[in-house]
């Protein structure tokens, strides 16, 4: 029986929204419908990322009001809005902790893009102009973390600016003068400032534009698991998505301002000489991993510097150009044990870096240690993948152990394949902190034989476990944890089954 009801029977919302689609053409199909499968909040990590954004803009205009750009002035105003601005605290609470919600959200965003492979044709373009984004986020954090002036804002900016100074002169000098530190405090603060809240906001919004153009024209990435008929079915985004978008967006602002309430900020004392000798220099939690790589003994040795940051840059390199790696059609977890690992290991890796960080303001780490845990957590996140991929995916045992007659031989080949990769990885580790060293130490000792017969010992060994590594990848069967196919050199204490 079809609905009798006529639009006169709707409630004045409905009406109201009716009449403002008619006019404003909402529900013109400007944004392409998304499919059923997405309405899924995994899917709206990027949306989330931007909602933040809008908080952000939103919170920092309001404090806008009664900041004043000036290193004289500019922890006053900061303190005037804390302590005697009705919800002041609040307000500025907010701003901040937005600001890690967001960063938190686009790490999330681009790590959950990695691994259900969102970033492979035709989206690769949307990974770089992601990267992007990424980099424009992580650098609203740090030039608003100089703004109130405190402390700790002011040390931990100089620490940042410092790994400028390594840099080749004209760049250094570029940099220095883009970011107004050669000018004085309030040179430095206003550059900061016009950073903060033009320059950054219009180039993440231009980014953001051309990112939304390619994603109406890609569509979102499909999952990679069979999808029925009903779940591709296209979904209007006025009103369905929009709606759903909301409604994640109130929930993500709900937890923002409770969380806000909840543990409200606390501004640091004010930037003195005489204050900046009573704290240890410490950037903000999602720069720490950054801190305590420089902390490692052999990158503070004299010339590590500009090693450190190379090894840095090359990281940051690496996920740029990801899309033009990784670039097989394979998309589905299981059939990706390699990537998905070295993903994990990438998210573990920046934890226990930054933890670290926080848990050892201003030490030296020597050598050793640092070869050591993050050799140790590279292994550990490893083999426990290995277990988990082979747990997962235990109905390929079933085939296997037909042919593997007892679970023993099977036991004994994983214990070997285990082994081998202990191995590698902690020769790994040493040959490459041995190379490192021994740069550093021709850097700054100069260049002599007993030096290159070092650094070639150092970069051979590094150059056989890359090959050992590599081989042993290649060979192995991630399901089950044992070489694909017998190898006599890894065979040792293999059962002969023939
Ligand atoms: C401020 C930071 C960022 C914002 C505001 C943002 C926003 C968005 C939005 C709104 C989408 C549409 C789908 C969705 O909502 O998830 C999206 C898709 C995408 N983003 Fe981002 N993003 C940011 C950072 C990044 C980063 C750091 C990367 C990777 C390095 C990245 C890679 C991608 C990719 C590959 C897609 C396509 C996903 C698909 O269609 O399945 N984004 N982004």
């Amino acid at each position: 029986m079809a609905d009798e009801r006529s639009e006169a029977d709707d409630g004045p919302l409905v009406q109201f929204v009716r009449w403002l689609d008619s006019r404003l053409g909402l529900s013109y199909p400007l944004l392409r419908p998304v499919p059923q499968y997405s309405i899924n909040p995994f899917y709206w990590i990027g949306a989330l990322t931007v909602v933040a954004f809008v908080i952000q803009a939103v919170t920092g205009i309001i404090l806008l009001i009664w900041y004043v750009p000036d290193a004289t002035v500019a922890y006053q105003s900061t303190a005037y809005v804390f302590n005697s601005v009705n919800y002041g605290r609040f307000l500025q609470t907010v701003h901040l902790y937005g600001a890690y919600a967001m960063i938190l959200l686009a790490f999330m965003h681009m790590m959950r893009n990695y691994f259900v492979s969102s970033h492979k044709k035709p989206r690769e373009m949307m990974w770089v102009v992601g990267m992007l984004m990424g980099f424009v986020t992580l650098g609203f954090g740090f030039t608003g973390y100089l703004l109130p002036w405190t402390v700790i804002s002011v040390d931990a900016t100089n620490v940042g600016l410092g790994l400028l100074a390594p840099l080749p002169p004209f760049l250094s000098s570029l940099a220095q003068s883009l970011l107004g530190t050669t000018g004085g405090d309030t040179a430095e603060l206003v550059r900061f400032y016009d950073i903060h809240i033009v320059i950054l906001p219009a180039v993440l919004l231009l980014l953001l534009f051309g990112k939304m153009y390619m994603f109406e024209a890609h569509g979102t990435g499909a999952p990679a698991k069979a999808i029925s008929e009903t779940q591709k079915k296209g979904v209007s985004f006025f009103p369905d998505a929009t709606l759903y978008l909301l409604e994640l967006s109130a929930l993500f602002s709900a937890a923002l301002l409770v969380i806000s309430a909840v543990f409200p900020y606390t501004l640091p004392p004010q930037f003195s000489v005489a204050a900046s000798q009573t704290v240890v220099p410490q950037p903000d939690w999602y720069f720490l991993w950054m801190y305590q790589i420089l902390k490692i003994a052999v990158f503070e040795a004299n010339g590590g510097l500009p090693i450190a940051l190379t090894l840095i840059t090359l990281i940051f390199v690496a996920l740029f150009v990801l899309p033009f790696v990784d670039r097989g059609g394979e998309k589905r977890l299981a059939n990706r044990p390699k990537f998905v690992i070295l993903g994990v290991i990438f998210i573990a890796e920046l934890a226990v870096l930054s933890y670290w960080g926080l848990v050892t303001p201003g030490q030296t780490i020597p050598d050793e240690q640092a070869a050591l845990v993050l050799g140790g957590t590279a292994l550990i996140v490893a083999v426990v993948f290995v277990g988990v991929y082979r747990i997962m995916f235990s109905r390929l045992r079933g085939k296997l152990s037909a042919g593997v007659q007892s679970s023993m031989s099977m036991k004994r080949a994983q214990l070997w394949t285990a082994a081998i990769f202990t191995l590698l990885l902690v020769g790994g580790a040493l040959a490459i902190s041995g190379s490192i060293s021994s740069v550093v130490q021709m850097a700054s000792l100069g260049i002599t034989g007993a030096g290159l017969v070092n650094l070639s010992f150092y970069l051979t060994a590094v150059g056989l476990v890359v090959l050992g590594t590599i081989y042993l990848l290649y060979r192995l069967d991630l399901a089950n944890g044992t070489i694909k196919t017998k190898v006599p050199v890894l065979q040792v204490g293999w059962p002969n089954e023939e």
